[in-house]
């Protein structure tokens, strides 16, 4: 395999050349590529020396301007004859930069041409990695399908104590070369994700805090393990994940109408969707006047789309979430028997930092087996990973009885 080892500037790089040599001594080929700051923490002879081959150290690194014209297209060489790109250590700067698309050095802009695998493994102080705008970097990459290698707790060279530190090398060299994993390939999984709006007059209308984040995690982690992903989702203000099929929907109505319309092409269903229970009896045509000292509405129950689904599901794998504030296992069972589930994932909502709108989440899976597994906290996509993983041991599980 032709992998591309990416090193930028952290206390780590030093660990990046243990890297490139447990590559080599795999019978890889590796072609190093080293950012400015890099260059302070390690010389490129070390690499140069390991792997072979000359270390690209700079976009325009030659004299005369034939060279120049040469280097200045070497990045798109390299691109091309790459099968993986790894990225150890990967600073919080060129996650910002891969995110968002900067191309001012070689790396950065090797990556824009790169078509294959991207494996980074980020290292950085703790504040930097649980800083928002990491968060949200990781969570565009993720949603590219890169694999992330999380790095390790532990004591960082600041001085701090916590998440920050490389992983471990020959952790991030069987994800290079492990195969992406496909398991889904097979399937077409129908996921809906964010709230519901129901209007109560032009300009009004009850809805709830759910941002769409669990459900697009869901979506990406099926994309990038293979599926053909059917995204139903109410309205919110995030990216589709890559190959997704997005369907917009404003109401629970329209939702359950898009859920049925979909549901024959399906082969396992994830309910995230934070779906009102109630609707306006009676919606106004015109905006409602301010009258009253106390203005009551009258509302009707929404159309139970889970439920629904329950009746319909045959041979489906059916799972549902549950929104609880107390008693998760007992509430996650009770759902799932009374709409005929296979799988209820109960997050607890009300808190900071799980279920509604925050980055990560926690959840207990109550299976139809009888089974309870806890998934601790986490980023929603690794929450939505192992829901998928817990999904198909479920299925095999349920065939073997049948
Ligand atoms: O979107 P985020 O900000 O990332 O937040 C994620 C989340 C907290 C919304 C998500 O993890 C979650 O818990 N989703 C389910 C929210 C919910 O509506 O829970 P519930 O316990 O009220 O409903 C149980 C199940 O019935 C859910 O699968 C729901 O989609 C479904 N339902 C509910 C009402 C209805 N009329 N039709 C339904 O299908």
């Amino acid at each position: 395999m032709n992998i591309i080892l990416g090193v930028s500037g952290g206390i780590a790089a030093y660990k990046s050349a243990e890297l490139a040599r447990a590559f080599m001594e795999r019978g890889h080929a590796v072609q190093v590529v080293m950012t400015a700051a890099a260059e302070e923490f390690i010389q490129p002879l070390t690499f140069a020396a390991l792997t072979g081959r000359k270390v690209i150290t700079s976009l325009f690194g030659s004299r005369t301007s034939e060279e120049v014209l040469s280097s200045s297209v070497e990045h798109v060489r390299v691109a091309q004859e790459g099968d993986v790109l790894v990225v150890a250590p990967a600073t919080a700067n060129v996650l910002a930069k891969f995110a968002h698309g900067l191309a001012d050095d070689f790396l950065s802009t090797l990556y824009l041409a790169f078509e294959g695998r991207v494996v980074l493994a980020p290292a950085m102080n703790t504040n930097m990695w649980r800083h928002a705008a990491t968060i949200r970097n990781l969570e565009a990459l993720r949603a590219r399908g890169h694999t992330i290698i999380e790095p390790e707790e532990g004591m960082l060279a600041c001085g701090t104590i916590g998440p920050g530190r490389l992983a471990d090398v020959e952790k991030i060299c069987d994800a290079a070369l492990t195969a992406p994993l496909r398991d889904l390939e097979a399937e077409t999984i129908l996921i809906t994700a964010g709230p519901t709006q129901e209007p109560l007059d032009p300009v009004r209308y009850i809805s709830n805090r759910s941002s769409g984040k669990m459900g697009f995690a869901l979506a990406a982690a099926a994309v990038a393990r293979g599926a053909r992903v059917i995204l139903i989702s109410g309205p919110v203000h995030l990216d589709t994940p890559r190959g997704a099929e997005l369907v917009r929907v404003r109401t629970a109505v329209e939702m359950r109408d898009a859920v049925m319309k979909h549901l024959a092409e399906s082969t396992i269903i994830v309910k995230s969707a934070a779906v009102a229970d109630y609707h306006a009896a009676n919606v106004s045509g015109q905006k409602l006047k301010k009258k009253a000292e106390r203005l009551s509405l009258e509302l009707d129950p929404t159309p139970d789309i889970l439920a629904e689904l329950g009746q319909k599901k045959g041979g489906r794998l059916l799972i549902g979430f549950a929104a609880e504030t107390q008693r998760l296992l007992e509430e996650a069972r009770r759902k799932l028997k009374s709409k005929n589930c296979d799988m209820i994932a109960a997050n607890l909502v009300g808190q900071d930092n799980t279920g509604f709108e925050s980055d990560e989440n926690e959840v207990v899976l109550a299976l139809s087996t009888g089974e309870a597994i806890n998934i601790p906290r986490g980023s929603k996509r690794a929450v939505a990973e192992r829901i998928f993983d817990e999904a198909l041991r479920l299925r095999l599980a349920l065939h073997a009885v049948r």
